[in-house]
């Protein structure tokens, strides 16, 4: 079964207690919380007083996606902000893999997020040391908007990476995902499927999960 992430970003932000809680009693397996800064990408977007408030009412892992310039900078913040999982983006990181180690020194599971141009190949040196790569198949910034289609031709590369360094890495997918085109992205290699738009657009969240899920 996929890991499905909805994204906090396209949620109503007046109701987030009750936002949280669907996603509490759904079939979701993490909460995926974007981060912006308005330098790496032209939105911005909230930060650690709000992570830490909503993982006083969460019960499922925190996947903090950062698009912010120098992350180094605030790995411990988010760390003591309640994030499970991190992820920086390789385009914001000259020296990533001390990121990844400095993420899992203060024990949390590390991520990576590449931006639609940059080629999966670049990790091949640090695939050990990650437990997460983040695709984008949107450029970051803002959600609703369209897939790219070129990223399932990436999930098959890094999936066939994976396998030959023998990692144990997932493969998030992040931006523009749909009930139509889930199932593809799972048959190419994805392990995790991020949602915004299709989850809290659709007049039903929960059963929207739950389709996300089974592929049906
Ligand atoms: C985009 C964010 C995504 C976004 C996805 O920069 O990283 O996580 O919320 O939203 P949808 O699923 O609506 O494309
Ligand atoms: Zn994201």
């Amino acid at each position: 079964m996929p890991i499905i992430a909805p994204s906090i970003l396209s949620a109503n932000f007046l109701r987030l207690e009750q936002e949280i809680d669907m996603i509490n009693d759904s079939d979701a397996d993490w909460f995926h919380i974007d981060v912006m800064d308005g330098r790496f990408v032209p939105n911005i977007t909230f930060g650690m007083p709000i992570i830490s408030a909503m993982k006083k009412r969460a019960r499922k892992p925190f996947d903090v996606h950062l698009m912010i310039v120098e992350p180094e900078k605030y790995i411990e913040a988010f760390a003591n902000a309640g994030a499970d999982i991190l992820t920086v983006h390789y385009e914001a990181s000259p020296h990533l893999h001390r990121n990844l180690q400095l993420i899992k020194a203060h024990g949390m599971k590390a991520g990576v997020a590449l931006n639609p141009h940059t080629p999966v190949s670049l990790l091949c040196d640090v695939l050990n040391d990650i437990d997460l790569v983040c695709i984008m198949s949107v450029n970051p910034g803002f959600g609703g908007q369209k897939f790219i289609d070129q990223t399932t031709h990436k999930i098959r590369t890094l999936k066939k990476m994976i396998l030959e360094h023998g990692a144990h890495t997932q493969i998030e997918i992040d931006g523009g995902v749909t009930i139509e085109n889930a199932p593809v992205l799972l048959r190419d290699g994805a392990d995790a499927l991020v949602a915004g738009n299709t989850v809290f657009s659709s007049p039903n969240p929960t059963e929207t999960i739950a389709r996300l899920k089974t592929g049906k």
